[in-house]
């Protein structure tokens, strides 16, 4: 019979546990997975008691207080604070979003942060991307031109045409759909996941693009674009409010009608 009990290395303990000051006025828990492939021990969740009414609103500040006052080993990315970069993305509450734009006070109870799910971990909420950037680097994600440009201008665009890719530039690459997508969970050396779609998608869309046929002929693959089963858990994780679950529908519509 098949076992799908964990492997015992890969089991979770109960970590250390920090105080909050005698003093503190709020005390809020936060519960943060905590691994280091490199110390050969199990992963662990280490309790941080911190003091809100000392810290910034957001679940990203209250990182970077555990980081900068309390233990400075934790470790997890981060860059803009202002949900552009995408680095800080993590699973909070059970749910992949940005720590710089997820509210503390919209959580009830203890905060409880992970890494992105499914994604082998670099240490503590680092998850290793190298696969999804490759696959967004496939899908060739630069204009394609073949005609030679205007001499005197660059390649104009109208501005109807201008809004078929402003919502699918507007990606951050963060890859907190690609991690909720059970298809890419289950099949990531080989499908390309939700966010190299959309950004395939918005190439397809760019009336200045010129390589859209060989764009189609890449995608068009029981994998590569074919294990989307229109699950939409892409679209509801993407805290950017985009739609890649769409992008994707309109990709394969885009290929059954060539075979029309
Ligand atoms: S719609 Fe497709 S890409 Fe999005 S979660 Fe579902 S299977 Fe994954
Ligand atoms: S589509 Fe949304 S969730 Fe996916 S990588 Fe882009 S911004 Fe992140
Ligand atoms: S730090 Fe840039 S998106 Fe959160």
């Amino acid at each position: 019979m098949a076992e799908f009990s964990l492997p015992a290395n890969s089991r979770v303990s109960e970590g250390k546990v920090f105080k909050a000051a005698a003093d503190a006025a709020q005390v809020r828990s936060f519960r943060v997975y905590r691994y280091d492939p490199d110390s050969g021990e199990n992963p662990r969740l280490d309790t941080y008691e911190v003091d809100i009414s000392r810290c910034g609103p957001m679940v990203l500040d209250a990182l970077i207080k555990i980081k900068n006052e309390v233990d400075s080993t934790l470790t997890f990315r981060r860059s803009c604070r202002e949900g552009i970069c995408g680095s800080c993305a993590m699973n909070i509450d059970g749910v992949n979003t940005l720590a710089c734009t997820q509210a503390i006070e919209d959580i009830k109870g203890d905060v409880r942060i992970y890494p992105l799910p499914h994604m082998p971990v670099i240490k503590d909420l680092v998850p290793d991307l190298t696969n999804f950037y490759a696959q967004y680097a496939s899908i060739k994600p630069w204009l394609q031109t073949r005609t030679p440009a205007p001499p005197d201008r660059e390649r104009l665009q109208s501005r109807a045409d201008q809004e078929l890719i402003n919502s699918p530039s507007a990606c951050i690459l963060c890859a907190c759909c690609s991690t909720s997508c059970p298809s890419y969970w289950w099949n990531s050396d080989r499908y390309l996941g939700p966010a190299a779609l959309l950004a395939a998608y918005r190439w397809l869309v760019d009336t200045r693009d010129e390589a859209t046929g060989e764009r189609l002929d890449d995608l068009e693959d029981p994998f590569r674009l074919y294990r989307c089963h229109t699950i939409m858990n892409c679209t509801n994780a993407c805290p950017k409010d985009l739609n890649p679950a769409r992008a994707i529908a309109a990709t394969k519509r885009m290929i059954a009608e060539r075979h029309l």
